[in-house]
């Protein structure tokens, strides 16, 4: 049996931040049912393509923002999941919540459902921050969220932090992290704001009506929050993602490592036999499309060897742990010191990877510049 991740977009939100790009729709008068219902019928379509050959061992509901919409659309959404693929035991449910959606009720209803991991996304605990950047919760809502889930027998929890944000200080940085720590968290995943093309802060930027950090601060604010989180031993496996031992994220894990995963729900995208395909960005359309079992995707492209090949680099230089020879040797019946021998002289040369047995991996340096190091490897 083949292991296989389930992606679940939840597209709506109370109201658009303003530096998001995700698709999302303000949560006013939809038809969650009309949804819930496209999106049951978009996993039945694969009834007949997966059903004998996989079992499913990762969940995530992403968005938008799951946590709007009713828990029994989700609970009905994981029973078609079982319906259609085996859900293993101990699969992985990841749901991503805001602040100020979540109820000790609907944490209760959750667990229930067997969904065992929260990504709440706390952004900062600088309320003129959170104003700043469009949140709706301020920073005793996003510690409150905490609380109830940790009271709620939810272990596994991230929070979402963001840095390089205007008028951010180092010193937000570190406050905010040391107290979400000390709420008990077990897993951070710490990115840098970028400002997106069609987004509220892309257009103040362009009219000057804010200035974003430079690009030294930037590192400056990365460095202060990897020592918050080192010190708390909340170790570093990806460049943006920090865990305590056992809580790395298994559902990102299969992004980084090349697995297979399928995405529901309108903008999901989706890795299936070498084929990276997505949904519609619409809503309405997704739901059209899906109104009977058919399986309609925008992004067709089947990756031929050389691009698994790179692609895998791309990922796993973005784990801690880097990219094991041996394994690429392997899965693409290569000599990957042969094919990127200039590379890696050079590389190593300029201290932007190390070696450790068969492992190669960023430096610190190299995580810096990881864009430049990764685009070496498409030469
Ligand atoms: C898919 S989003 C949704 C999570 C959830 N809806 C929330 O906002 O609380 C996941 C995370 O991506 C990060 N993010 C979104 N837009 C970003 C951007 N333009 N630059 C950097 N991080 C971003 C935020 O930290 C956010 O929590
Ligand atoms: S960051 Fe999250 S809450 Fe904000 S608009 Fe994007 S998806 Fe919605």
């Amino acid at each position: 049996m083949k292991k296989i991740g389930i992606y679940i977009h939840i597209p709506f939100c109370i109201r658009k931040c303003s530096y998001c790009d995700f698709y999302s729709i303000t949560w006013n008068n939809v038809s969650e049912d009309k949804f819930a219902e496209a999106v049951s019928n978009e996993i039945k379509g694969y009834k007949d393509r997966v059903k004998k050959d996989y079992t499913i061992d990762t969940i995530f509901f992403g968005g938008g923002t799951p946590t709007i919409i009713k828990p029994e659309s989700l609970g009905k959404i994981i029973k078609t999941l079982n319906e259609i693929i085996e859900i293993d035991k101990n699969c992985e449910i990841t749901m991503e919540a805001n602040p100020n959606t979540l109820t000790e009720d609907k944490l209760r209803q959750y667990k229930d459902m067997g969904i065992n991991r929260l990504s709440i996304g706390i952004q900062s605990l600088n309320d003129e921050i959170l104003k700043k950047i469009g949140r709706v919760h301020c920073s005793t809502e996003a510690l409150d969220a905490i609380d109830m889930a940790v009271n709620a027998g939810f272990e596994n929890i991230n929070a979402d932090i963001m840095f390089n944000i205007p008028g951010q200080t180092i010193y937000d940085i570190e406050d905010t992290l040391y107290k979400i720590i000390h709420k008990g968290v077990k897993h951070i995943s710490f990115y840098s704001l970028k400002l997106e093309e069609g987004t509220l802060m892309y257009v103040m930027e362009k009219l000057n009506k804010i200035t974003m950090p430079d690009e030294d601060y930037e590192r400056e604010m990365y460095y202060a929050g990897r020592n918050v989180m080192e010190k708390s031993n909340l170790h570093q496996y990806e460049i943006s993602n920090f865990s305590h031992e056992g809580f790395e994220c298994r559902h990102n894990l299969k992004y980084w490592n090349q697995e297979e995963y399928i995405g529901f729900g309108p903008s999901a995208h989706s890795f299936l036999n070498n084929v990276r395909y997505s949904n519609s960005s619409d809503l309405k359309l997704y739901c059209e499309e899906n109104s009977s079992m058919s399986c309609q995707r925008t992004i067709q492209e089947k990756l031929g060897r050389d691009d698994l090949m790179f692609e895998y680099i791309m990922l796993r230089l973005r784990l801690k742990e880097g990219l094991n020879i041996k394994t690429f040797n392997d899965k693409f019946s290569a000599d990957f010191c042969k094919l990127y021998s200039k590379q890696i002289n050079d590389l190593l040369k300029n201290c932007l990877i190390e070696t450790e047995g068969d492992n190669i991996r960023l430096t610190l340096r190299g995580m810096d510049i990881s864009n430049y190091v990764i685009r070496e490897f498409m030469k």
